[in-house]
């Protein structure tokens, strides 16, 4: 038997001055973002951002349902359409923020959606940096989606 230890490595900023500019360029982004959030439901939107190798910066939010597990999160609402659409182009950068909630802390992404993002990281064969950002408060940086989700499902037989 070995014991054995994980350890999460971060960075927090306090303010958002302190992030270089295009970091606080796609974090605007992804507070815009939560503007168009369709979240009549939970009034929780959630905005993200992703900045792709070409320079292009893209945003999702969460779309609810009266259904509710019909619903879907901002990250992957982002993430499949980028996908979709840009199947070639690589993320740099994600940005994930949400405006309303009652933590002092920045918004963690959901279980499926670190699942989905770490597939994403998987595919395009190079981590991406994560951004969480409390609005007028403090962001931290993850230097890969993997970071959110050690341990990750995966298989052989995907790369
Ligand atoms: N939500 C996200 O968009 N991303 C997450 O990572 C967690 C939760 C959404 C789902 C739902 O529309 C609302 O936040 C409240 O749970």
């Amino acid at each position: 038997m070995q014991n054995k230890k994980i350890e999460i490595g971060y960075r927090q900023f306090d303010n958002l001055a302190e992030l270089e500019v295009s970091d606080q360029n796609l974090i605007n982004r992804a507070l815009e973002a939560c503007k168009t959030a369709y979240a009549p439901y939970s009034n929780f939107p959630v905005g993200a951002a992703v900045l792709l190798d070409s320079g292009e910066i893209f945003i999702g939010n969460n779309q609810e349902n009266i259904s509710f597990p019909a619903g879907t999160c901002a990250e992957r609402t982002l993430l499949n359409f980028v996908h979709a659409n840009f199947p070639e182009k690589k993320i740099l950068t994600m940005a994930i923020t949400a405006t309303n909630s009652h933590s002092h802390n920045p918004v963690t992404p959901c279980g499926v959606c670190r699942q989905v993002m770490v597939e994403m990281e998987r595919e395009q064969d190079t981590d991406y940096r994560v951004l969480l950002h409390k609005p007028g408060g403090s962001t931290i940086e993850f230097s890969g989606a993997n970071q959110l989700l050690p341990l990750a499902f995966e298989d052989k037989l995907k790369k």
